[in-house]
């Protein structure tokens, strides 16, 4: 029930259509009191609340289901206002997306099975953004109890999620000839089906934004890659997750745009600086170098220079590249079901 309440309150909170962040609490002093049938739907739910909320209403006691209290949002940005929750944040484009979204003014959830890594990363956003602006949590995304619980956490701290970045992924590449069954569902589980059951499990927080706010748009951006737009040679599983999410985001997206949600993909080049890359010990550098897949590469730097060569602007893609593209997606309102390129010409669209 938190879940369907906690976003209409927000939502029907929002002065000049700027949401607040809201907080859950058991117990405690409120503007109004609602009473909601425990079985009730959310239609009636919402007739309920509007019938009870008015304006300079802050806070709002719900019976047997505790009291939601706004608090004005702290940041100020391109994302002010903003609650974005980002998966696989612990490390890599998740966790500088996450920072980057923060400092243009969002409120940022770091959600990852690194729960250590995503509360770390999140405290440090707190200490130089100022308290209350980053959480971090664990989520499994092949887990659905495990998103709902994390998506129930997030409900109960902010009251709703306005942006959702999916950019959990994982890449074990193998030829179609030797890789085992095993690797191929581990690639699926995490890229393919992990986007769908994340998207089941927030579409329907988002929707309740635009129950009560007829002209607001939330957004989902999935990191594909430049891999979801063309064949990766022994990256089959991979490649084939990414091709998929592409399918999964144009089908969210017709489906969803009645709800006010916009689904866009956003597809990279290689993130040489990142972890996956340039890992000392198990960075694609290195076990390349290793293997001798790069024909008289002496050094990592050898390897490097020869990726970077393929690109027509010949470096690696960076996070800020990325970032970019996520605030394009975010402020534009024209624009749904795309798969945006971010690959320095590495790949371009017909
Ligand atoms: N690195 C690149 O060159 C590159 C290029 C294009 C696209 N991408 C995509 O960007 C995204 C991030 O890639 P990265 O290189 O930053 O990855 P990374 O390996 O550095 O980080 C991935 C994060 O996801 C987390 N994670 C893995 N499985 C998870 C699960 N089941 N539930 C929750 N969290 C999980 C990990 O703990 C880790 O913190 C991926 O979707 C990847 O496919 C990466």
């Amino acid at each position: 029930m938190i879940t369907t309440i906690a976003p209409l309150i927000r939502a029907l909170l929002a002065v000049d259509g700027r949401l607040p962040l809201l907080s859950w609490a058991t117990t405690g002093h409120a503007d109004v009191s609602v009473t909601v049938p425990n079985d009730a739907d959310e239609k009636t739910t919402l007739a309920a609340l509007k019938a009870a909320i008015m304006p300079g209403t802050r806070s709002v006691a719900v019976n047997g289901h505790g009291t939601f209290s706004a608090r004005p949002h702290p940041g100020t940005g391109r994302a002010a206002g903003k609650v974005a929750m980002v998966t696989g944040a612990a490390q890599g484009f998740g966790l500088e997306i996450a920072q980057g979204l923060a400092d243009q003014g969002a409120t940022v959830i770091l959600a990852d099975m690194n729960v250590a890594g995503a509360q770390a990363a999140a405290d440090a956003i707190n200490a130089s953004a100022g308290a209350d602006r980053a959480l971090g949590l664990a989520m499994n995304v092949t887990d659905s109890d495990s998103i709902h619980s994390a998506l129930d956490h997030v409900v109960k701290a902010f009251g709703g999620i306005d942006i959702f970045v999916n950019n959990a992924g994982v890449l074990k590449a193998g030829s179609v000839k030797t890789q085992s069954e095993k690797d191929f569902a581990f690639v699926t589980a995490v890229n393919y089906t992990g986007y769908f059951l994340c998207v089941q499990g927030v579409a329907p927080i988002m929707a309740r934004t635009r129950r009560v706010l007829p002209m607001a748009w939330t957004d989902i951006v999935q990191i594909n890659s430049k891999s979801g737009l063309k064949g990766s040679n022994k990256n089959g599983a991979y490649a084939g997750s990414k091709f998929g999410g592409i399918g999964l985001t144009q089908s969210f997206a017709l489906e969803l745009v009645e709800d006010g949600i916009k689904v866009n993909s956003i597809c990279p080049g290689n993130f040489f600086d990142g972890p996956l890359w340039s890992d000392p010990k198990h960075g694609l550098f290195q076990q390349y170098l290793a293997t001798g897949k790069v024909p008289g590469a002496q050094t990592i730097d050898d390897v490097k220079r020869f990726y970077e060569a393929k690109v027509p602007m010949n470096r690696g893609c960076r996070t800020i590249d990325v970032l970019r593209a996520i605030l394009y997606l975010i402020e534009q309102e024209y624009e749904t079901g795309q798969a945006v390129p971010v690959t320095g010409g590495q790949e371009m669209l017909a």
